[in-house]
C-alpha cells in the first residue's frame, strides 16, 4: 500500500457485470483472485454490478437470472458470504449517489479516451447510452464509496482504475481534502488476460460468436475437455524456455491457463512440459481444468435451485455494505457543501 493510503483500512473491492456468460477469463482474472484475497489482511467486498450491465440493453428477466447466477458463481468458486460482503450494486444506493458527484468531477475528455467506450460505442457514438460514457465514473464510485485500497481485476480494467485514481486526486485537490484513497490495482498472476481458445490475439469474452472460443463456468466436464482438446495451437512442441512462447500466442495462452489453474508460474509449467507435444499437454490441461472447474459448475447449478437463499445473502450483504457506504457518502456530501437533514 502506498503511504497515501496508510490512513485507510485495507479493503478490497471488485465487481463483475451480471450480463451472463461467466467464463474462464472472469474466473482466473478475477473471481479466483477474489477468493485468494479473502480473509488475508483485507476486508473484502464483491459486487454484481447490475447498474453497469444496463449501460447496454439487458432483458429484465435475464438480468435478474444472471445476477443470481453470478452470485451462485461467486459462492461456488469459494467466496464465503460471511467472510466477504457480497452485494448487487443496485441494493446499495450510495454507489449511484457518489457516481453523480463523480460525474461532476470527471471531465468529458477523460471519458472519451477510454478504450472500452470506444470499443463498445463503436462508430455510432451518438446512439450509445449516456450511461456507457459515464460508466467509469460509476466504477470509481463503486470503489471509492468503500474507500477501497485494493482492486483485483484482469488487465482490461487497468485504464478504468487509472481513471479512478484521477477522479480521487481531482476531488481531493478541488475540495482541499485527503478524503479518497489512491486505490491500487491488483493485476497479478499468470492469467490476467486469458485469450480466446480459437484466436490467441483476441481476449476470451462472452461476446465472441463462437462458444468454442471460451470455457463457460456452466460447462460440464465433457464440454470443458472437448474445448481444450480442440483449442487452436501450432504444430511445434512446447519450447524449453518461456522466451520461446513470445511469438506463439495460442501456446502461451494454454501455458498461462495451466499455470493459473495449477497455482504455479508459466516458468514452472515450461520446466515440466517443455519439449512435449500438444498431444501430451492438452490432455493434462483438460484433466486439470475439469478437476478445478467442474465442481464449480455443479455447485452453481445446485445454488441456482436455492434462489431464496441467494436473495437473503444479497439482502444481508447490502445491509453490511451500507454500514460502510452511508457514512462515506454523508461525509462526501458534507465536503461538497450539501445541507444535511436537521436532526
Ligand atoms: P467485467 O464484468 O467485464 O469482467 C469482470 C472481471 O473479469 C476480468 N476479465 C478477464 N480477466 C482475464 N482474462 C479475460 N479474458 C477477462 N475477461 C474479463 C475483468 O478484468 C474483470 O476483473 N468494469 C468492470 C466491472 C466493474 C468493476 C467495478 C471492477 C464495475 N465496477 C469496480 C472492479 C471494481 C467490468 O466490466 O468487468
Amino acid at each position: 500500500m502506498t503511504d497515501t493510503n496508510a490512513a485507510f483500512t485495507p479493503r478490497v473491492f471488485s465487481g463483475i457485470q451480471p450480463s451472463g456468460g461467466l467464463h474462464l477469463g472472469n474466473y482466473l482474472g478475477a473471481i479466483k483472485r477474489f477468493v485468494d484475497m479473502q480473509g488475508e489482511d483485507f476486508q473484502t467486498v464483491y459486487c454484481m454490478v447490475d447498474l453497469h450491465a444496463i449501460t447496454v440493453w439487458q432483458n429484465p428477466t435475464d438480468l435478474r437470472k444472471n445476477t443470481r447466477e453470478l452470485c451462485a458463481g461467486f459462492i461456488a468458486a469459494g467466496i464465503d458470504p460471511e467472510q466477504s460482503i457480497l452485494i448487487n450494486q443496485s441494493q446499495v444506493p450510495e454507489h449511484a449517489q457518489l457516481a453523480w458527484i463523480f460525474n461532476c468531477v470527471a471531465r468529458m475528455g477523460w471519458m472519451q479516451r477510454m478504450t472500452q467506450w470506444k470499443d463498445k460505442a463503436g462508430k455510432n457514438t451518438q446512439n450509445a447510452s449516456l450511461g456507457l460514457l459515464a460508466y467509469p465514473a460509476l466504477m470509481a464510485a463503486d470503489i471509492l464509496i468503500y474507500h477501497a485500497t485494493h482492486v483485483p481485476v484482469g488487465e482490461d480494467q487497468k485504464q478504468h482504475l487509472e481513471l479512478t485514481r484521477d477522479i480521487a486526486i481531482k476531488f481531493n485537490h478541488d475540495y482541499g481534502v485527503e478524503f479518497f484513497p489512491l486505490t491500487e490495482p491488483v493485476i497479478e498472476g499468470a492469467a490476467t488476460r486469458v485469450m480466446s481458445l480459437r484466436d490467441g490475439s483476441k481476449k476470451m469474452s462472452k461476446s465472441d460468436a463462437s462458444d468454442m472460443s471460451r470455457i463457460n463456468l456452466t460447462d460440464d466436464a465433457d464440454a470443458i475437455a472437448q474445448k481444450i482438446r480442440k483449442a487452436r495451437t501450432d504444430p511445434e512442441p512446447l519450447p524449453e524456455t518461456l522466451d520461446g512462447l513470445a511469438e506463439r500466442p495460442e501456446a502461451r495462452n494454454l501455458v498461462n491457463i495451466y499455470a493459473a489453474l495449477a497455482e504455479t508460474t508459466a516458468d514452472a509449467v515450461i520446466a515440466e512440459y517443455g519439449g512435449q507435444q500438444f498431444g501430451t499437454f492438452k490432455p493434462a490441461l483438460a484433466d486439470l481444468a475439469v478437476e478445478r472447474l467442474a465442481p464449480i459448475s455443479t455447485e452453481m447449478a445446485r445454488l441456482m435451485g436455492e434462489q431464496d437463499e441467494i436473495d437473503r445473502i444479497l439482502t444481508r450483504g447490502a445491509e453490511r455494505a451500507r454500514e460502510i457506504t452511508a457514512p462515506i457518502l454523508k461525509k462526501t456530501y458534507d465536503i461538497v457543501g450539501m445541507v444535511p437533514p436537521a436532526i
